[in-house]
């Protein structure tokens, strides 16, 4: 029986970076790596050269594709020893702004497909095998001008954690991990860069390779519960004691510090 480990979201950022890492960290037969774009799978196969790589390019919301993915695990019948569940995005603008139809392939990617690869993994999982979704420090609190994305986060974490403990018995360890703002694509795909883009003050801005190093450590000791840095885990402390209404005025007030043409500059210079 081949041992792999699969990764969604490997094209970019920090599913990207979980490839990376557990190719040099894993003791398994092949890793299946899985998002949209196939000329970034195929990037991230050759600079893997030593490490057997099955590239999966497809689309997680589309079911049919998922149910090929089920035939091809029920076909070869793997152990998985390790899923990470990376892929994801968000939008930054109001709730009325952002279109119904990016909502909907919002919820289908962060909940359904993140509960779909679970529920379709599990079966091939033993004792020992981990599983990581990302969620968000978003997932703490409700986010004006994120609502949705917040809200997709916080079924991400309470899923996550209540699978912890329902498969604890079984030695199988679900770990939620919760990045703050991390410097990653995440932010050309949440924002327009129209006037409808509400998020101005991102006050820190994190290194994927610091999140995911702290991710994979968390993941390997089994913990439920993943956040790198200070900030972020002094906010996760304060958005739990305070009131969130407070907490939600504090946030807008915070989006007046800076324009967002000022904003996008940070962000995107070359443009
Ligand atoms: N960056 C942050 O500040 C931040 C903070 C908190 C949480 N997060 C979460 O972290 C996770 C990783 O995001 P990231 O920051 O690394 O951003 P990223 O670089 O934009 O990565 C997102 C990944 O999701 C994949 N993806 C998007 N739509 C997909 C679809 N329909 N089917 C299959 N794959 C799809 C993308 O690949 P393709 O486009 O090739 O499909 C890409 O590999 C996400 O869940 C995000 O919500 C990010």
């Amino acid at each position: 029986m081949s041992r792999i480990a699969i990764i969604t979201g490997a094209s970019s950022g920090m599913g990207r970076r979980f490839a990376q890492t557990a190719a040099k960290h894993v003791a398994f037969d092949e890793l299946w790596v899985m998002a949209r774009r196939a000329d970034r799978l195929e990037a991230l196969s050759q600079e893997l050269a030593g490490q057997a790589v099955r590239q999966i390019p497809m689309d997680l919301t589309d079911k049919e594709a998922l149910e090929r993915f089920t035939r091809t695990l029920a076909a070869e019948n793997p152990e998985i020893v390790l899923l990470v569940n990376a892929a994801g995005f968000g939008k930054f603008q109001a709730v009325e702004d952002v279109p119904r139809e990016t909502v909907d392939s919002m919820l289908a990617l962060n909940c359904s497909a993140l509960m779909d690869m679970c529920y379709i993994c599990l079966p091939y999982m033993k004792a020992g095998s981990r599983i990581l979704n990302i969620a968000s420090l978003a997932a703490f609190q409700p986010v004006p001008y994120i609502t949705e994305y917040a809200a997709t986060k916080s079924f991400v974490l309470s899923f996550s954690r209540g699978l912890w403990k329902e498969l604890r018995p079984k030695g199988i360890t679900v770990t939620a991990l919760c990045p703050y703002w991390t410097k990653t694509e995440f932010f050309d795909v949440a924002y327009t860069r129209t006037q409808k883009d509400r998020v101005t003050y991102l006050n820190t801005m994190y290194d994927p390779v610091d999140v995911v190093d702290r991710g994979w450590r968390d993941l390997l000791k089994g913990r439920d519960l993943s956040t790198f840095g200070f900030i972020a885990r002094m906010q996760i402390f304060l958005v739990t004691i305070l009131p969130h209404r407070l907490v939600m005025k504090v946030w807008c007030g915070q989006q007046r510090k800076m324009s967002i043409e000022k904003r996008w500059s940070i962000l995107f210079p070359d443009e």
